[in-house]
């Protein structure tokens, strides 16, 4: 009889790269393992310890590579017939040196090869030597493969993989490939299975979401798609959430499409990058910084709550003061919800990774915690605004914290633009991930607002 075998999952990488966990998993499933959880593989339970990589920053690999020789000890004591495979964006950029790096990996497979796992991994048990296969090239959307998804409510579908843009900082494109669009067939048909199953939330999924139907030769794509979400609120689909788009490929049919489709949410993630003119054209992002405050204005004139999100690179070779200044001027203007910031890091095989005006770390350290302290402030000024108003919340999940002996429970989800929210209900009140309820907040921190059921 097969042996019940257990497998486990860990995503280091960003959203598209935790979607391909989820393709990941279902493929496990499919071969007959059953989930467990992290603390239980990390006691040997798991006999698939996978990890889904990421390399956009040297110290995402970093992080990995001390995993694994970690792994391998627990592996040694508990469970010598697990199974260590490594897939996305690293496994891809290293190949065949990440078995020389770290000789205790299993299976190598890379970010086109989801669909290649049972049989890397049926060999790999068989031949207990490691087994690398790199695909060049997407073959098959893991869209098409079968899907272990974490949350019931709250799904993620993939509209295109990949990026035509070529950013100078950016590894992405070498190891994502050139972008590949979705039928837009599939893409509804996806949409009305996860919200058969009771999804009452999706989040579209691209390097760049609004080039969606490049591929086709239709530009107009990704605003037709968002129009039509619309048709699926009376089967349960409450909110609709995409991320990114590109400023540069940034159009007025999509504010208006975002504006005029009730269950599509006013939140807006969108990566500045640099305010300075000069580096925006060092990176190639085809952009200048007074369009993307224009496209700021647009957006909030057609849809004044809009809490808008951002990425911001600090110490890209050649940075100036005046330049990073200039990214202090455009962040004030910009009034962003919170920004995820990120100190440069030279990738391999980048053209600006090559270039010999890297900025000492120093600086970066000290330029970055200036940014911080502004854009902490800003989050925080905005959050405040929110004391006294009652918000809508989709509840995320249903296991709150017990807060004191007065059987009160603490539970948390998210506004319609996205700020995280905890409240208390008492002990008993039947609330299940992805329902809506209206909060009162009473308290406002800077990466999340505390109220009261209304
Ligand atoms: N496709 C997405 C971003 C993917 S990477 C987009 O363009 O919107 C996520 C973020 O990582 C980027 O927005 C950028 O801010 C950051 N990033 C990418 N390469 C980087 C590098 N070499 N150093 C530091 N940050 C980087
Ligand atoms: Fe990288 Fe630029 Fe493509 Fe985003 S748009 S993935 S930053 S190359
Ligand atoms: Fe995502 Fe990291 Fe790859 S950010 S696309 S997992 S390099």
């Amino acid at each position: 009889m097969k042996k019940q075998g257990y497998y486990y999952v860990e995503t280091l990488g960003c959203q598209m790269n935790a979607h391909d966990s989820e393709r990941i998993a279902g493929v496990l499933e499919e071969m007959g393992y059953k989930p467990c959880s992290e603390e239980e593989a990390l006691e040997g339970k798991a006999d698939i310890f996978a990890i889904n990589t990421c390399a956009v920053r040297e110290n995402a690999s970093n992080k990995l590579y001390g995993h694994v020789s970690q792994l391998w000890e627990i592996k040694r004591k508990n469970n010598p017939d697990m199974i260590i495979a490594v897939g996305g964006c690293l496994a891809q950029k290293d190949k065949e040196n990440m078995v020389k790096r770290a000789p205790d990996v299993d299976v190598v497979f890379g970010t086109y090869n989801l669909q290649g796992l049972p049989k890397l991994i049926k060999k790999a048990q068989k031949t207990r030597k490691a087994q690398v296969e790199i695909l060049p090239r997407l073959v098959q959307f893991p869209s098409e493969l079968s899907a272990a998804r974490q949350s019931k409510h709250s799904a993620w579908i993939s509209i295109s993989m990949g990026c035509n843009n070529t950013c100078t900082y950016c590894i992405v494109p070498s190891l994502r490939g050139r972008e590949r669009d979705r039928r837009i067939g599939d893409v509804l048909s996806e949409v009305e299975e996860v919200v058969a199953n009771g999804a009452k939330e999706i989040t579209f999924l691209g390097q760049n979401v609004n080039t969606y139907g490049s591929e086709f030769g239709d530009r107009g794509l990704f605003a037709k798609l968002l129009r039509k979400m619309a048709d699926y609120e009376k089967d349960g689909l409450k909110r609709v959430r995409f991320t990114s788009p590109h400023p540069a490929a940034f159009t007025e049919d999509v504010v208006l499409a975002m504006a005029e489709t009730p269950n599509v949410m006013p939140s807006l993630h969108m990566p500045l990058q640099s305010g300075s003119d000069k580096v925006l054209r060092e990176m190639r992002r085809s952009y200048k910084s007074e369009r993307f405050l224009n496209i700021l204005k647009m957006v909030r004139q057609n849809i004044p709550d809009a809490a808008v999100t951002t990425d911001i690179i600090v110490g890209f070779p050649g940075e100036t003061e005046e330049d990073f200044q200039e990214t202090l001027r455009v962040v004030e203007e910009a009034r962003f919800a919170s920004a995820y910031t990120f100190q440069y890091s030279i990738r391999p095989g980048t053209l600006a990774g090559a270039r010999e005006d890297q900025i000492p770390k120093e600086i970066v350290q000290e330029r970055f915690e200036r940014l911080l302290e502004l854009q902490n402030k800003i989050t925080l000024e905005q959050q405040k605004t929110f004391e006294g108003k009652t918000v809508e919340v989709m509840v995320n999940s249903n296991h709150g914290r017990k807060d004191n002996q007065q059987k009160e429970l603490t539970l948390s989800g998210y506004t319609r633009d996205a700020r995280l929210t905890h409240f208390v209900v008492s002990e008993g009140t039947k609330l299940i991930p992805g329902d809506l309820v209206n909060v009162e907040v009473n308290h406002a921190a800077p990466y999340h607002l505390v109220g009261t059921l209304k």
